[in-house]
């Protein structure tokens, strides 16, 4: 049934819509409410649930390499990467992104190349402290999406996504239900904080080919 819905979301069908590609360029961030479906939404967040109640999610490490370590009071979400195939909901949702992928390159010439991404589930009280989603030893990520599958989230519940662009004032970003928000991997500082209630997304990551 997803398959055959519609082809959504209708503003990439052509290019990325100008706030976002104007955004990025000049605040290093942009956002669209609005980017996923209801229906394709609401699969996402069954299927992210169903794992997180399953055992099928990871707590989330920090760093890379050697360096990679468990640190649950810096990051308390737990993951699972997405694999083609996993279900016809995550198919769907990589192939919008693969729309989004060639729409931000025609805008911005970012010759983005990949796509990875993962389910994250907070339980209350999870945070992600303040970071850059660059690892120091790759720069191959840049630019980072974030999708939320939260359906009426409330004002007072917290959990936002604060961004700190630099030199202008942080911004706070409420997780809801079909919005996505995009950044400069490389220069924007962020972080999450913690909610009253699970927080459910999806982070993703466009990388260039490595040098
Ligand atoms: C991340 C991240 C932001 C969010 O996973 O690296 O910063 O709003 N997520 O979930
Ligand atoms: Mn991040």
């Amino acid at each position: 049934m997803l398959a055959q819905s519609p082809a959504f979301p209708p503003h990439l069908n052509e290019a990325l819509p100008s706030h976002m590609a104007d955004g990025l360029v000049e605040h290093g961030w942009s956002q669209q409410n609005i980017f996923l479906s209801a229906e394709l939404t609401l699969a996402l967040a069954a299927e992210c649930r169903a794992l997180a109640a399953s055992g099928g999610l990871n707590p989330a490490s920090v760093g890379r390499g050697a360096a990679q370590a468990l640190r649950t009071e810096i990051r308390g979400d737990r993951i699972l990467w997405l694999k083609a195939g996993q279900s016809p909901a995550c198919d769907r949702y990589l192939q919008i992104m693969e729309s989004l992928r060639i729409a931000l390159n025609h805008a911005l010439y970012l010759g983005l190349d990949e796509y990875e991404s993962h389910f994250a589930f907070y339980a209350p009280g999870a945070s992600y402290q303040t970071h850059l989603d660059r690892f120091r030893d790759d720069d191959c990520r840049t630019v980072s999406v974030v999708i939320y599958l939260n359906h009426n989230w409330l004002p007072g519940q917290g959990g936002a996504l604060r961004l700190h662009p630099q030199g202008e004032c942080a911004q706070d970003i409420a997780p809801l239900g079909s919005r996505m928000v995009l950044f400069l991997s490389a220069e924007m500082r962020h972080e999450v904080l913690p909610a009253t209630r699970d927080r459910l997304s999806l982070a993703g990551w466009f990388r260039r080919r490595p040098a």
